[in-house]
């Protein structure tokens, strides 16, 4: 065909090609649509069934603990079994560590919760962390409150204990996706707009496969030895309960974003916020 008339059947055929990518876009829309909708019912049934286990399983717990005690009580001090009545206690010391990490995927309690200044409680998180890590690790952090109108504490109301722990977990896993020879882990908090406050942890470590993406908030799910797959459920569990939200975006062996968006502490009470 001479290009003259490639030029003529590619114009004749565009505005039918057009329509069908338009097409094309709205069902790509809407599938996504769809598969966040399956997500968030998925998660919320996941949350359920851990918040009942774990009030349950603690329940157990209290009773194996208080009846160990007793019988610690009645057997002489020189008994063979006051060894092994002492290992049941350590059992259950780590059973409690289990469903506590299990009852925050599932808590609805607010308890705890009063205004906090996530600028301060980040600073603090982070001196902890920083004693972590080895010196090829760059921990840089970014807080943006250049406008004079924003206020630079960023107040939230909040349970500090849980927000500090994902503060730690989401600067672990940065940690554990970087290479050998290390990387750079950056947080930063900002102010998006519409009431929210925004704190996002990215690093420059392997990046996130797309098979994994869809399993990063389910209890257990990891792809690391040694690990138990609870950190992200625990993170989505407790900013939920924060009335807030989390995304991920992450591009194969360039890094990964997680962000959380918090809503920002009423404008009456941003004079007193307080770690
Ligand atoms: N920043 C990240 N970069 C690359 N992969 C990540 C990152 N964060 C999470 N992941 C992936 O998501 C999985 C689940 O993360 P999650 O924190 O829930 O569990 P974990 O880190 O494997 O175990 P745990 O947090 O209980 O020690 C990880 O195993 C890893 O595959
Ligand atoms: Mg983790």
């Amino acid at each position: 065909m001479d290009q003259r008339r490639k030029a003529r059947v590619s114009t004749r055929s565009s505005p039918r090609v057009r329509r069908s990518s338009v097409r094309l876009k709205a069902c790509e829309r809407h599938l996504e649509r769809e598969r966040r909708v399956l997500q968030a019912r998925k998660l919320s049934a996941i949350a359920a069934l851990a918040g009942g286990f774990a009030h349950d399983f603690n329940n157990m717990l209290a009773a194996i603990n208080g009846f160990t005690e007793l019988a610690l009580d009645d057997i002489p001090a020189d008994s063979p079994a006051r060894e092994n009545l002492t290992e049941v206690f350590a059992g259950v010391k780590k059973a409690r560590h289990l469903v506590d990490q299990i009852h925050a995927i599932g808590s609805r309690n607010r308890r705890g919760f009063k205004t906090v200044s996530l600028s301060r409680l980040l600073e603090d998180r982070l001196s902890h962390l920083r004693t972590r890590f080895p010196s090829t690790v760059q921990l840089q952090t970014n807080v943006c409150s250049a406008v004079p109108t924003q206020n630079p504490d960023f107040p939230i109301t909040a349970n500090p204990d849980e927000i500090g722990l994902v503060i730690e977990h989401l600067v672990q896993n940065g940690f554990e996706a970087l290479p050998a020879s290390g990387g750079r882990i950056t947080i930063e908090l900002r102010y998006p707009g519409s009431g929210q406050i925004e704190l996002s942890v990215k690093d420059t470590g392997s990046g996130i496969a797309p098979q994994v993406m869809e399993h990063l908030f389910e209890p257990f799910f990891t792809t690391r030895q040694k690990a138990r797959g609870l950190g992200l459920a625990m993170c989505h569990g407790i900013v939920d309960k924060h009335r807030g939200s989390i995304s991920v975006q992450s591009q194969l062996g360039h890094g990964t974003c997680v962000k959380i968006c918090l809503p920002q502490e009423d404008a009456a009470n941003n004079g007193s916020a307080t770690k």
